[in-house]
């Protein structure tokens, strides 16, 4: 497997193998790899001739006061993981390479769908996700693109991206991968004391008992979200962000009752570590 850092590189490697005909599969991440990113690279690799995954903690989506400098780095150990599934090149540019100039263009996409959940508490986040997939779908040219639901709300924002620019690349989203007790993996997770990581389970706990209650009849969008927030809250280390429901794929919020495909989206601290996690809740 070959680690690439500059864009010099990275193209000319990709435009030969372009020449050959070849199809490119393409994982974007931040690195400090987990079973979530692993099962888009397995994935990735099985459906083209060649795996980029591209390892970049990318400043412009973190927020003052956020967690970039703290975010996991973990290179070496994310070559070796990424090798061992198959991935062909592992893309590590510098912060530099990818900004070369503070003057820049930024990719973003406006209304709701980057103005709630996440987008409330941090409002230039997702601006910084579009601008950075961009430029890598830009330097990569990829047939196909893995991206993980855990992040659900990334994921409408980069589909909608995907169709409003035209760029030539299909999406594969892969589900949610747990921990065996149902913590959603994350980078983040290794910020959290033991205390919170057990706390952190009432996510899944909660989001299960709202597919129940989903599965049982219950349409009402507002007394899903309320019990959802309320069992929640039951756990005294947890602190909400959002409980909400919005209608898919818009994120447009619901009206009553849940008809089409909604996305039960949850943001949640534990300490100073903020978990998200999700369920899609779908009437047939
Ligand atoms: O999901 C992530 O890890 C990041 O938001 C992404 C898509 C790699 C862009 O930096």
């Amino acid at each position: 497997m070959k680690i690439v850092n500059s864009i010099k590189e990275l193209k000319s490697y990709l435009a030969e193998e372009k020449r050959n005909n070849k199809q490119i599969g393409f994982v974007p991440t931040m690195g400090a790899l987990h079973d979530g990113h692993l099962s888009l690279v397995e994935r990735c690799v099985k459906e083209n001739d060649v795996c980029v995954v591209s390892v970049f903690v990318n400043p412009t989506q973190f927020g003052p006061g956020e967690d970039l400098e703290a975010y996991p780095r973990t290179l070496e150990a994310d070559c070796i993981l990424a090798g061992k599934m198959g991935a062909d090149i592992v893309f590590a540019p510098a912060a530099k390479e990818m900004y070369p100039s503070a003057d820049m263009t930024w990719v973003e996409v406006t209304g709701d769908i980057t103005k709630v959940l996440c987008g409330r508490s941090r409002p230039i986040h997702f601006r910084g996700v579009t601008t950075v997939v961009s430029k890598l779908f830009n330097l990569a040219q990829p047939d196909r693109a893995y991206f993980g639901q855990k992040d659900a709300q990334q994921v409408q924002v980069i589909k909608r991206m995907v169709k409003d620019l035209f760029f030539n690349v299909q999406l594969r989203i892969m589900p949610i991968v747990r921990e065996a007790d149902g913590l959603a993996k994350s980078s983040r997770n290794t910020y959290l004391s033991q205390e919170e990581r057990t706390a952190g389970l009432i996510l899944s706990k909660s989001l299960r008992y709202a597919e129940e209650l989903f599965k049982q009849g219950e349409r009402d969008s507002s007394r899903i979200a309320a019990e959802t927030a309320k069992l929640i809250g039951s756990e005294p280390l947890s602190e909400i962000d959002c409980v909400e429901i919005y209608e898919l794929p818009d994120l447009k919020p619901v009206a009553g009752d849940i008809t089409g495909s909604c996305l039960l989206a949850v943001a949640v601290r534990f300490g100073t570590t903020r978990l998200i996690d999700n369920v899609i809740l779908e009437v047939e």
